[in-house]
């Protein structure tokens, strides 16, 4: 009932009658009023009049289960499971996949203790909000077309910022997210699968939202939401936003012979296109040309012998010639 008398408030500028809600709800006055000082309790500013009714005033930063459920969504983040820390929702969403009903299940934290980033680095939990959440899909696809996955995730968040920030995100190939020349977001895919049928892919995604300052390592290369527009960003309503974006997309990757609107929606953000790139492979390195992304969602370079190579994502690392981008 949390759930939905949020919800109710949410969707109008108006007052919500305690009447209407103890109908809606089949429900005593005082249940309502419980349910609402609830609310108050947990930093949403409710006002209430007598004769008018309830009015959400001011929402609160949160990422709780109820706060992050306005996804106008099928089933993308439909289920959520909360914890105010953990130490990574990708370990927490890889335990939960292996449930049958867990397709579309997002894990949320606000902090975590063990985050996990590409490439066996781990993923601070900086001061300041960040979103930290896993998203669970299943898809019947082979574990070979699974890649692309990672780029409509990079694609979803790209465009969920934009909506709700005004500012004009890129991608850094595979999934990095950047604002101008620095990351704000870092995405780590782990799949389960048998050899020709994928069980369930984890995309786990790492948001700077309101980190005001970076250690010095990362500093030039990393900054947040916050920062960027000068403003405040509710994170629940910037999931929101991924979480109808990824919807979209993932339907537009699994349901259509043709990927070339994915690919060219991505490849519109790619900020390696045509760019100078140094291809850092495990045991060696190579100049070339980004060309863009194939279907499978490999980087293609045409290197200086002019022959062009299909760069997988994993263990090759992609860096432009002048540093990080
Ligand atoms: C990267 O190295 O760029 C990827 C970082 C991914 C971080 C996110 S935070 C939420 C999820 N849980 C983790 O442990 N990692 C991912």
């Amino acid at each position: 009932m949390k759930t939905e008398i949020l919800r109710m408030l949410r969707e109008t500028d108006a007052y919500v009658s305690g009447q209407q809600l103890c109908d809606h709800f089949g429900v005593s006055r005082t249940a309502v009023w419980k349910v609402i000082n609830k609310l108050k309790e947990e930093g949403y500013e409710i006002e209430a009049i007598s004769n008018k009714g309830y009015c959400l005033k001011r929402v609160p930063d949160l990422v709780t289960k109820e706060a992050c459920l306005s996804a106008h969504t099928k089933w993308a983040g439909r289920k959520i499971v909360y914890g105010q820390e953990m130490d990574s929702t990708n370990t927490k969403a890889k335990q939960l996949a292996e449930e049958v009903d867990s397709h579309g299940l997002l894990v949320v934290t606000d902090k975590q203790n063990a985050g996990k980033g590409r490439r066996g680095r781990s993923w601070e939990s900086l001061p300041g909000s960040s979103i930290f959440m896993t998203l669970v899909v299943k898809p019947n696809i082979v574990p070979a077309n699974a890649s692309m996955l990672t780029l409509v995730a990079a694609l979803s968040v790209s465009e969920g910022i934009d909506m709700v920030t005004k500012l004009r995100t890129r991608i850094k190939w595979p999934n990095d997210i950047l604002v101008g020349t620095k990351k704000v977001c870092g995405i780590l895919t782990e799949m389960s699968a048998d050899m020709d049928q994928v069980n369930y892919v984890a995309i786990g995604m790492g948001i700077n939202t309101g980190v005001t300052t970076f250690p010095e390592e990362i500093a030039y290369k990393a900054t947040s939401l916050a920062l960027e527009c000068g403003k405040e960003i509710l994170r629940a309503e910037l999931i929101a936003a991924i979480m109808e974006c990824f919807e979209r997309n993932y339907e537009i990757f699994l349901n259509t012979e043709d990927l070339s609107q994915l690919m060219d929606k991505y490849g519109a953000r790619l900020v390696n296109q045509g760019q100078k790139v140094k291809v850092l492979e495990p045991n060696r390195e190579y100049m070339g040309v980004s060309e863009g992304i194939n279907e499978r969602g490999e980087l293609l370079v045409r290197d200086e012998n002019n022959r062009l190579k299909v760069v997988m994502s994993g263990e090759v690392s992609v860096r432009g010639i002048y540093g990080y981008v």
